[in-house]
């Protein structure tokens, strides 16, 4: 079981912008990663993301493929799809 509240994709979809806020979604979690954006080693890139899934852009940077990196974007979860 889990604390997380539970969002639709559309509701994931709302949040692409640094404005309304940069959601993703990773494997069945939803996560919020607005402050991340400006830390982010890969820079704007990650925008490309903003609102959807992580995996297709995961597979094609395999340098996110490390606990590290997972680690981070853990402390961002904020709900499940
Ligand atoms: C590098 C995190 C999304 C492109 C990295 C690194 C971290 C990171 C920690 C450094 C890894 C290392 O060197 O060990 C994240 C997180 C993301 C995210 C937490 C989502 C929440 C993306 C997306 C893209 C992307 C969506 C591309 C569309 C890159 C690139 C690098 C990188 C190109 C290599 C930068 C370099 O070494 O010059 N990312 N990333 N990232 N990321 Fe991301």
């Amino acid at each position: 079981t889990s604390s997380f509240p539970v969002y639709t994709q559309e509701e994931v979809t709302k949040h692409r912008s640094l404005e309304e806020g940069v959601w993703v979604t990773y494997k069945g979690g939803v996560y919020d990663i607005t402050e991340f954006v400006a830390m982010h080693p890969g820079g704007d890139k990650i925008l490309l993301a903003a609102g959807g899934a992580l995996e297709p852009f995961w597979a094609l940077y395999a340098v996110h493929g490390q606990d590290h990196v997972l680690d981070i974007l853990s402390g961002y979860k904020v709900g499940e799809l």
